[in-house]
C-alpha cells in the first residue's frame, strides 16, 4: 500500500473558469465576449452547445461554494470574465458584475477557502476583438487596466492571482488552428502570445500596487515531450517540440529570452518585439501555475510544420478526450521546471480527467476510473515534493462538470456530476475521495 504524505500547510484546491460555469451570459450588464461570439456561430462547438447557461453558477453561487466547503476545499482557482467587469474591455465598470465576484470572495472566505483569481480565462470582450483583440498591441495596455479594476476592488482580500491561463493554447488553438475563439486560422499567433505574455509583465506590478503581500503568478499548459525513438531525429523533434509549447513561454517568463533554436526555426513568423518588452515579461513572479494533463510522444516528421508529429502510444490507458493517463509526466515535470526556471513556488493549478460518467441506480456517480486517476497523479506530484520540488497547492479540474470549450458539454470533467436538464449538483465518489485526501493530507 502507497501512503504519500503532503506537506502541512499544502493547498488542496478545486478549479473552474467564467465562461465554463457562470451562464449568465448576457445578464445585468455582461458585455459579449469572443467566446459568446464564437459559441453562437453554427458548426464551431460540439453539438452547437453555448456557455449561455453553462452550470448556472452566477445564479448559484452560495450552493456552489457550500459544496466546496462540505468537500473540505482549502483553496478554489475561480476566472474573473472581463466583459462582466467592463463590457467595452476599456472604459466603464460594471459595478453588477464585480459586485458577483465581490460576494464569492467573501463566501469564500467565510468559508475558510483562499481564492485564487485567474484574470483571463480565454473570455476576452468581443469590442476589443473588434479591434484586433491579442494581434493588437493596444490590448496589452486593456489589460493592465483590467488587472487594475479588479484589484482595486478584490485586491484586499484575493491574495493569489493569476494573470493568465495557458497563453499557449489561447494563441495557437486561437488564432492558428482556429479551434477556439476567436477562431482565426493561420493568424500571427506567436505575435499573440507575446501580446499575452507582455500584458502578464504589465499586470503584475497592478497587482502587486492593488493588493499587499499578494503573491502573483501565470498558469502555463506544459507537457513533457517524449522522443518516439532513441534515434538522433526524433530527439531532435522531440525538442523541438519543447520549445514550441514549453520553451518559448517559460524562457522569456524567466529572464532568458525567447529561444535561439526556436527563433531560427520560426524565421518570419517571429513576433516583433519593442525594446524594453522582454524586461517586462521578465517580472519576477511569486509562483508558477502548471496545467498538466499529458506527456507527448513525438517523431520526426519531414512533412509536417515544424516536422513534428505526435504519436499515439501503444497500449496506454485514455481519457475521453483522447488524452493519455501519464501520470509520471506529471513528477518529471515539476522536477524539470525546479532544476530548469526553480520558480520560487509551483501549483498544480490544473489536473483531472473526463470520463462517460454516469448516474447508477443508487444515485451515487461512481467515477473509479478519475479516482485511481487522481490517486496515481498525487503520488506523482508527493513524489516529485520529495525530490524537492516546491510544490505548494493542488488544483485539481474541475470542481463540476462544465462547458469544455469546442468539446462543449461532451466531457465530464468534474469530481461533481451536474446534471444540465435540472442543474442538480451529485458528488462524484471522487469528491468522496478527494474529500479524505483532505482530511488525511495524504493519498491513503
Ligand atoms: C485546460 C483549460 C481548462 C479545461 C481543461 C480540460 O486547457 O485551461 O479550462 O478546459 O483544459
Amino acid at each position: 500500500m502507497t501512503l504519500s504524505r503532503f506537506p502541512n500547510d499544502f493547498l488542496w484546491g478545486a478549479a473552474t473558469a467564467a465562461y465554463q460555469i457562470e451562464g449568465a451570459w448576457n445578464e445585468d450588464g455582461k458585455g459579449e465576449s469572443i467566446w459568446d461570439r464564437f459559441s453562437h456561430t453554427p458548426g464551431k462547438i460540439q453539438d452547437g452547445d453555448t456557455g449561455d447557461v453553462a452550470c448556472d453558477h452566477y445564479h448559484r453561487q452560495r450552493e456552489d461554494v457550500a459544496l466546496m466547503r462540505d468537500l473540505g476545499l482549502r483553496a478554489y482557482r475561480f476566472s474573473v470574465s472581463w466583459p462582466r467587469v467592463l463590457p467595452d474591455g476599456v472604459g466603464a465598470v460594471n459595478n453588477a458584475g464585480l459586485d458577483f465576484y465581490d460576494r464569492l470572495v467573501d463566501a469564500l472566505l467565510e468559508a475558510d477557502i483562499q481564492p485564487f483569481a485567474t484574470l483571463y480565462h480565454w473570455d476576452l470582450p468581443q469590442a476589443l476583438q473588434d479591434r484586433g483583440g491579442w494581434v493588437a498591441r493596444e490590448t496589452v495596455p486593456a489589460f493592465a487596466n483590467y488587472a487594475d479594476m479588479v484589484s482595486r476592488r478584490l485586491g484586499d482580500r484575493v491574495k493569489h492571482w493569476i494573470t493568465h491561463n495557458e497563453p499557449w493554447v489561447v494563441a495557437f488553438l486561437g488564432h492558428w488552428t482556429g479551434e477556439h475563439a476567436p477562431g482565426i486560422q493561420n493568424g500571427p499567433w506567436l505575435q499573440v502570445a507575446h501580446h499575452l505574455l507582455l500584458s502578464h509583465g504589465e499586470a503584475v506590478p497592478v497587482l502587486r500596487g492593488n493588493s499587499p503581500g499578494a503573491r502573483v503568478g501565470i498558469t502555463l499548459n506544459l507537457s513533457p515531450a517524449h522522443p518516439a525513438s532513441e534515434s538522433e531525429t526524433d530527439r531532435a523533434a522531440a525538442l523541438r517540440f519543447d520549445g514550441f509549447m514549453n520553451r518559448w513561454f517559460l524562457d522569456p517568463l524567466y529572464g532568458r529570452r525567447y529561444p535561439a533554436d526556436m527563433l531560427a526555426l520560426y524565421g518570419s513568423l517571429a513576433p516583433t518585439i519593442h525594446e524594453g518588452d522582454l524586461e517586462h515579461i521578465a517580472v519576477p513572479t511569486d509562483f508558477l501555475g502548471v496545467n498538466y494533463y499529458n506527456r507527448t510522444i513525438i517523431r520526426n516528421d519531414p512533412d509536417a510544420p515544424l516536422q513534428i508529429a505526435s504519436v499515439t502510444p501503444e497500449g496506454a490507458e485514455f481519457t475521453t478526450m483522447g488524452w493519455e493517463v501519464y501520470p509520471d509526466g506529471l513528477r518529471e515535470l515539476l522536477i524539470r521546471l525546479h532544476r530548469d526556471y526553480a520558480p520560487a513556488r509551483l501549483y498544480v493549478t490544473e489536473n483531472g480527467a473526463a470520463y462517460p460518467d454516469t448516474i447508477a441506480a443508487d444515485g451515487g456517480v461512481h467515477d473509479a476510473a478519475r479516482v485511481r486517476y487522481l490517486a496515481r497523479h498525487f503520488e506523482a506530484a508527493a513524489a516529485a515534493i520529495a525530490a524537492g520540488a516546491p510544490l505548494t497547492g493542488y488544483f485539481v479540474w474541475s470542481l463540476m462538470d462544465n462547458f469544455e470549450w469546442a468539446r462543449g458539454y461532451s466531457q465530464r470533467f468534474g469530481i461533481v456530476y451536474v446534471d444540465y436538464p435540472t442543474q442538480r449538483r451529485i458528488p462524484k465518489d471522487s469528491a468522496h475521495f478527494y474529500r479524505s485526501v483532505i482530511a488525511e493530507n495524504a493519498v491513503v
